[in-house]
């Protein structure tokens, strides 16, 4: 076993999105099935390094430079905590670890870090603790930490199967189409980096219980799922926008309907949206698709061709000093190196 392991793996964004878990939640097992690609690790990305800590107590986890505390009201947390303990269980490995994690973007902005910190993560374990767990393994236990985790397991265009079985041993994410298959973009508008008030697992939990709506969006949303796989593989941009921005606005109208209500888009992502409609109407056909998560950042999905069309019309409505991202499709999660390592000596000088 090496000394440290690190890993880098990068958020995805959901075409088809993942809302409402079934069961009791505790395993993030959807209603639905939902598509992805996996943004370009080159924009956004969090790096995981893991080491042994014989010298601590327990185990210490720290994101962005900060000690994650062990309190029970940090259920994210938590949940990384037992999962940890469970994969070194399994490798019969008993020294505590030392994990640090970096994202390269705002934590809590809506632009899921959860995801690909868990999957950085569980990339980084399975390989310091030698576990050679393959890619379906790999993708339930980011599932279990973060529903959409498990769609950043792979790399390219991904389609993660609702699955039907009480244990979610058959709702994982696999590859539909790799990252060479289509140049599509995803063009971030950074509208708001603050923390959302409602977090993701609360709104999943409040619009199933409340929402009249979300009775409609599980069915919904499965056939969207199919239509998109459809529209990747033939790389049918024009088929794949509408699905895409009706998803989003289906979804997020079951946050609106839940009681109380959930409202994530504010004013900006309503003049995005416009602004989307007004460009695809003047071109005769779809070249740009807005979606939004559980936040306000708007992600304009394109293919490279319309990229300085789509990146003007953005600048233009966010107006002077608007952080545009623009994200291409990645690779999935990978090994750094030894140099790559966040723990360094300074780092521990630190601690
Ligand atoms: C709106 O994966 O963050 O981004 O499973 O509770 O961690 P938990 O939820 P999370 O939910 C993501 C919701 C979404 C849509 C999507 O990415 O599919």
């Amino acid at each position: 076993m090496s000394e440290t392991i690190t890993a880098m793996a990068s958020p995805n964004i959901a075409l088809v999105k993942y809302w409402g878990k079934r069961g009791d939640g505790s395993l993030n097992l959807p209603n639905n099935s939902s598509v992805s690609f996996t943004l370009s690790e080159n924009i956004l990305n969090t790096k995981t390094s893991v080491a042994v800590a014989p010298d601590l107590k327990e185990d210490a986890i720290y994101i962005n430079g900060e000690l994650q505390p062990k309190d029970q009201k940090n259920e994210k947390t938590t949940f990384i905590s037992k999962i940890i303990e469970e994969m070194r269980k399994n490798a019969g490995f008993s020294d505590n670890l030392l994990v640090v994690s970096n994202n390269s973007f705002p934590t809590g902005s809506g632009l899921a870090s959860s995801a690909s910190g868990a999957s950085a993560l569980v990339f980084a374990l399975n390989e310091f603790l030698g576990l050679k767990l393959d890619s379906k393994e790999l993708s339930i236990i980011a599932r279990r930490i973060s529903g959409s985790a498990c769609r950043s397991m792979a790399g390219g265009f991904v389609y993660w199967k609702k699955g039907e079985l009480d244990d979610g041993s058959d709702s994982y994410a696999e590859q539909i189409a790799p990252q060479s298959h289509w140049d599509v973009v995803d063009m971030i508008g950074i509208v708001n980096e603050s923390r959302k008030k409602v977090s993701s697992s609360q709104g999943h939990s409040a619009t199933t219980k409340t929402s009249v709506l979300y009775k409609s969006r599980p069915e919904y949303a499965e056939k969207n799922a199919d239509l998109v796989v459809d529209a990747v593989r033939n790389r049918n941009f024009a088929a794949l926008a509408e699905v895409v921005m009706r998803d989003s606005n289906n979804m997020h109208a079951t946050m609106l309907d839940t009681w109380p209500p959930i409202r994530y888009l504010n004013d900006m992502s309503w003049d995005i949206i416009e602004a989307v409609h007004d460009l695809n109407g003047k071109n005769g056909e779809s070249i740009a698709a807005y979606t939004f998560d559980a936040g306000p950042n708007a992600h304009v999905i394109t293919t490279a061709q319309h990229a300085n069309e789509v990146r003007e019309m953005l600048s233009e409505v966010m107006g002077e000093g608007s952080r545009i991202l623009e994200a291409p499709v990645g690779s999935g999660p990978k090994l750094l190196s030894e140099k790559d390592s966040l723990i360094t000596g300074e780092f521990l000088k630190n601690i």
